[in-house]
């Protein structure tokens, strides 16, 4: 049977819209709100910034076109997607690996990213509560210790969040959570612009904007290179088979590439306005901007302490938090529960269930990782230092599996698969295809292979 006409076995996308809706409720997440700040910070700033943003542009974008148009070629879980492109293109078996780095990637990052997600949850009844109203840094910090200290209170969140992910898992595509994103995703970014606008108030909102914008290109080291290259797969869910997946429930009359533009262009403006709205309440109450994960829970609660309606604001703000870490937490384990769906002939709900199981497990390393296990690190000499379990997670699947599962998806839409074949799927001008291709067969990869070789200290 020719992929061509194949419908999806999971169902499909009631059109464009349902599919940038989808593709963006996985991209936006924590990812731009909670992690985009926190690595800016320490990673120095605006030389940071901009070299995300030239990965966005040169290795991001061309990326996504790429893993959307295998995903939509197969119509099948990433894992089988691949196996059977490969076989089409007459390649080795062996690309099926592709799959399952990216589905095994997806459920490491899932476990600690339900775990971050509980501390939103943690928040919005936080916020909702009235604690933070005239809350000082100092004030705002030690609420944040004392929640991450507290490893139960960690656990029962993140098994909430765990649960409400499967929840809308084996509930499938169509009936996820698609209508909810329709006005959540807008609702977040007029929220956003509302802490910009408070950020404007603060008295330091020039220094947080040099700060974000203006490059110091000696505080840039090899690793915060590779950290920026590694975001810019994490932040549009790239890398890893979650866009491939969705890619397989697109209807094939939709351009690939109009659509990839409006998800990267959301995704990059909600990521920015995060960094402006945070970045001028560090400088205003004398806080480092490299706090580390906890720095918009330090910050942000301040913010909302202080404005009009702060406590509306703020339960409402981390209410789309978590509905943005929601929406992305699906796409994390869609490709395995897709797998299990099609090769075990499980129902989704079962898959659903047991890889929610597995995910829920290997959390517990990371609810541990900020208190009774945070010392417990480990180092590879010249490429680690000293990282714990919710670090080694982190940097394994980010920086390492993410681009490594990129760089191979580069390389076989730009130079296995038929040139025909990419541009009968892709069908876009010609200029553009042109400029496409020549990303994708050579910009992108030998950028993603100079980065790994310079953070490895090899060039
Ligand atoms: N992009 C999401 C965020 O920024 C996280 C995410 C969802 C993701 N699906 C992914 C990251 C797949 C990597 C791969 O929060």
């Amino acid at each position: 049977m020719s992929s061509e006409f194949r419908l999806s076995m999971h169902g499909q996308w009631s059109g464009r819209l349902a599919f940038i809706l989808a593709a963006t409720g996985s991209a936006v997440g924590l990812g731009n709100i909670w992690k985009f700040p926190y690595i800016t910070g320490d990673n120095g700033g605006g030389a940071f910034v901009i070299v995300y943003l030239i990965c966005i542009l040169l290795i991001g974008i061309p990326v996504m076109m790429a893993e959307i148009l295998l995903g939509r070629k197969g119509g099948l879980s990433p894992i089988n997607t691949m196996a059977m492109l490969a076989r089409e293109e007459n390649r080795h078996w062996l690309w099926r690996g592709l799959g399952w780095m990216g589905a095994i990637a997806g459920l490491l990052i899932l476990s600690y990213y339900s775990v971050i997600a509980g501390w939103a949850m943690a928040y919005t009844v936080r916020m909702a509560s009235g604690v933070f109203v005239g809350a000082t840094a100092d004030g705002a910090t030690s609420i944040f210790v004392a929640l991450t200290s507290d490893p139960e209170r960690l656990l029962a969140w993140h098994t909430l969040f765990m649960l409400i992910t499967m929840m809308v898992v084996s509930r499938g595509v169509q009936h996820g959570l698609e209508k909810a994103v329709r006005f959540l995703m807008p609702l977040l970014l007029i929220m956003l612009l509302i802490l910009v606008g408070y950020a404007t108030t603060t008295g330091a909102f020039t220094e947080g904007l040099n700060y974000l914008f203006y490059p110091d290109f000696s505080k840039l080291s090899s690793d915060s290179v590779l950290v920026a290259m590694g975001h810019a797969f994490f932040t549009l869910s790239l890398g890893m088979g979650a866009i491939m997946a969705y890619g397989a429930y697109l209807p094939k009359n939709i351009s690939i590439a109009k659509t990839t533009f409006m998800i990267a262009g959301a995704d990059t403006l909600v990521a920015l306005f995060a960094g402006l709205a945070i970045f001028p309440i560090v400088f205003a109450h004398q806080m480092a901007p490299a706090a580390g994960p906890g720095l918009i829970f330090k910050t942000l609660p301040i913010a909302f302490g202080q404005m009009d309606y702060g406590i509306l604001f703020g339960t409402l703000f981390f209410v789309l938090i978590v509905f943005a870490a929601w929406t992305s937490a699906i796409s994390l384990i869609e490709p395995m529960v897709a797998w299990l769906v099609e090769n075990k002939n499980l129902s989704r709900i079962k898959a659903s269930v047991y890889i929610g199981m597995l995910t829920w497990f290997i959390g517990i390393g990371s609810v541990l990782s900020f208190n009774v296990w945070e010392k417990a690190t480990w180092s590879i000499p010249g490429l680690f230092q000293s990282i714990n379990f919710f670090d080694t997670l982190d940097a394994l699947t980010a920086n390492i599996l993410l681009p490594l599962g990129g760089l191979f998806i580069a390389v076989f839409v730009g130079h296995l698969m038929s040139r025909r074949k990419v541009l009968e799927e892709l069908d876009t001008q010609a200029l553009l295809f042109k400029i496409w291709y020549a990303l994708i067969r050579y910009v992108s990869p030998l950028l993603i292979i100079i980065v790994f070789l310079k953070a490895i200290k090899f060039i």
